[in-house]
C-alpha cells in the first residue's frame, strides 16, 4: 500500500490554509507505520481527513495506490482505507457495540457466518469481547475508543489512518493497542501528541508545524532534536 502527496493544499472552511504544500509518500515496504506530529492546529486532522476524501482538495494530488482521491475513485479507497476520528462519538451510530463493529463487514457483503467472525476476531483484539451487547451510547470514553478501533479493524483494511487513539485510553489500553497496532500489517498513519506511543510504534515520523512539513524521519532520531521540538510546539 502506498499514499502519495503531492504539493498538496487543503483549506477549512473560511479560507484556512490547513495544509499548505505538503509532497511525501508513505509505503508499507518503506516503513509500516509513520507518526503525525505537530501542536494544536498544525493539519494533522485535516491531513488525514484528506486521504478518504472526507476534505476537498484546494490544490494538489493525493494518490492511494495509484488511484487519486477524486469523487469517482471513494468508494474503492474508502474500501482500502480505515479511518479512527479523533472523536469516537463520529464514529459509533449503531445501538450496540457488536452491530457497530458488524456494520462495516456487512456493508462488504461477506457473508454472515463470517461477519460474525470477523466481529469476534475485531472485539478480542481490542479486548472488548464482554462489551458486544453493551449500547454504544453509554461505553466510557476508552471504551468507544476501543469499539471504534474494533470497527474499522473488521474491515481488514490495508491502510489505517488513527487522529489521537491514545486519548481516553488508560497506560494497559495504550500498551495493548501499540502491540495490536505493531501486528497488524497494514500501513498506520498515527495523528498523535503521545510521543512516546509514537516512538513506540512509529519507526518514522512526520512533523508538522502551520500546515507545512517541518521535519520527516526517523522518530527515536527526530525526538531528540530538542531544538526542532521547540519550534514546532512539541515541548
Ligand atoms: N471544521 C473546521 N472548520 C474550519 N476550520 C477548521 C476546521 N477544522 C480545523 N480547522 C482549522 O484548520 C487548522 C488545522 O486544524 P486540524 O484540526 O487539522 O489541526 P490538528 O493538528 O489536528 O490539531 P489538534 O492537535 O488540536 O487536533 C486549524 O487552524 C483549525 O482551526
Ligand atoms: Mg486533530
Amino acid at each position: 500500500m502506498r499514499i502519495e502527496l503531492r504539493e498538496l493544499v487543503l483549506e477549512r472552511p473560511g479560507g484556512i490554509r490547513a495544509i499548505d504544500g505538503i509532497t511525501c509518500r508513505f509505503d508499507t515496504a518503506c516503513c509500516p507505520a509513520v507518526a503525525i506530529l505537530g501542536a494544536n492546529g498544525a493539519g494533522k486532522s485535516t491531513l488525514l481527513e484528506s486521504i478518504p476524501g472526507l476534505v476537498p482538495i484546494a490544490s494538489g494530488t493525493i494518490l492511494v495506490d495509484a488511484m487519486a482521491v477524486e469523487k469517482r475513485n471513494l468508494t474503492a479507497i474508502r474500501a482500502k482505507v480505515g479511518m479512527i476520528f479523533q472523536n469516537s462519538d463520529d464514529q459509533l451510530f449503531s445501538h450496540t457495540v457488536g452491530e457497530d463493529v458488524a456494520f462495516g463487514p456487512r456493508n462488504l457483503k461477506l457473508a454472515p457466518e463470517l461477519v460474525q467472525e470477523r466481529v469476534r476476531e475485531a472485539l478480542q483484539q481490542m479486548g472488548i469481547a464482554s462489551l458486544a451487547g453493551r449500547d454504544v451510547a453509554r461505553l466510557s470514553g476508552g471504551e468507544k475508543r476501543r469499539a471504534a478501533l474494533a470497527g474499522v479493524l473488521a474491515m481488514k483494511p490495508e491502510a489505517i489512518l488513527l487522529d489521537e487513539p491514545t486519548s481516553m485510553l488508560d497506560p494497559r489500553a495504550c500498551r495493548e493497542l501499540a502491540e495490536c497496532l505493531k501486528a497488524l500489517p497494514a500501513l498506520k498513519l498515527i495523528a498523535t501528541h503521545d510521543l512516546a506511543f509514537a516512538a513506540r510504534v512509529c519507526p518514522e515520523c512526520l512533523i508538522l508545524k502551520n500546515g507545512r512539513m517541518a521535519a520527516r524521519g526517523e522518530t527515536a532520531v527526530l525526538l531528540q532534536q530538542h531544538d526542532l521540538l521547540e519550534e514546532c510546539g512539541l515541548e
